[in-house]
């Protein structure tokens, strides 16, 4: 398997890219859209966004999260109804054709020193299908303030699940400025905290 890849590498068939290669790209056109074009999308690339997304890695690889895509408008309407009227989101709900919860299920996963593994499974799948979103040139926004039960019960969830969130899917009605970044600074540490870099 080793020898293949250097094989590969080697003969040319795989090069090491430099420079804002595609998924770059994605990462940083990605933008919470919370107004969308009237226009529906086709059930095909909603479809190819969920599988891209199921690419994420997981927890023992368990993979211990589900997706619920909706439009239906009454289920649309229902899922707006969880999201406080004060969250910016809340209108995407219904105005997006899609709407993606996704969901995760605890004892799939693993917890170890008290941190439940399934929360990190489910962002890692979240940014993923956001990602995969971006590629197609679709927005997608992550709704994480929402009432569970009234998600739940919206889309008739089993108990075992937990919601991770809701988003939006659908065309952009415009791309919003990028919002402010803390610095490389203000963000990393060099090998230790209290130790000055040289
Ligand atoms: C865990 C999580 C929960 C979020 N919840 C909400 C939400 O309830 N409503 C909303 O409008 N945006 C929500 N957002 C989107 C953030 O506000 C947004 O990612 C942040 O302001 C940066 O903007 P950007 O995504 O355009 O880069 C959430 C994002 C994350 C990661």
């Amino acid at each position: 398997m080793l020898l293949a890849f250097f094989v590969a590498l080697f003969c040319g068939k795989m090069k090491v890219k430099k420079g804002k290669v595609k998924i770059m790209k994605n990462i940083i056109n990605r933008r919470s859209i919370r107004q969308y074009a009237p226009e529906s999308i086709p059930f095909e690339v909603a479809r190819e966004v969920i599988e891209i997304a199921s690419k994420a890695p997981s927890w023992k690889n368990q993979q211990s999260w589900h997706f619920v895509l909706v439009d239906d408008p009454v289920i649309k309407e229902s899922l707006m109804e969880s999201v406080p009227l004060g969250n910016p989101g809340r209108p995407a709900l219904t105005e997006a054709p899609y709407v993606i919860v996704v969901l995760a299920e605890p004892d799939q996963s693993g917890e170890l020193d008290g941190k439940p593994y399934y929360l990190v499974d489910g962002g890692i799948v979240f940014s993923t299908l956001m990602l995969a979103a971006t590629d197609r040139n679709l927005g997608t926004c992550f709704i994480g303030w929402f009432d569970e039960a009234t998600v739940k019960k919206a889309c008739n969830v089993p108990s075992s699940y937990k919601v991770i969130g809701l988003t939006p899917l659908g065309i952009p009605l415009y791309l919003p400025e990028e919002k402010p970044r803390k610095s490389f600074e203000e963000l990393t540490t060099i090998n230790a905290f209290g130790k000055e870099t040289e």
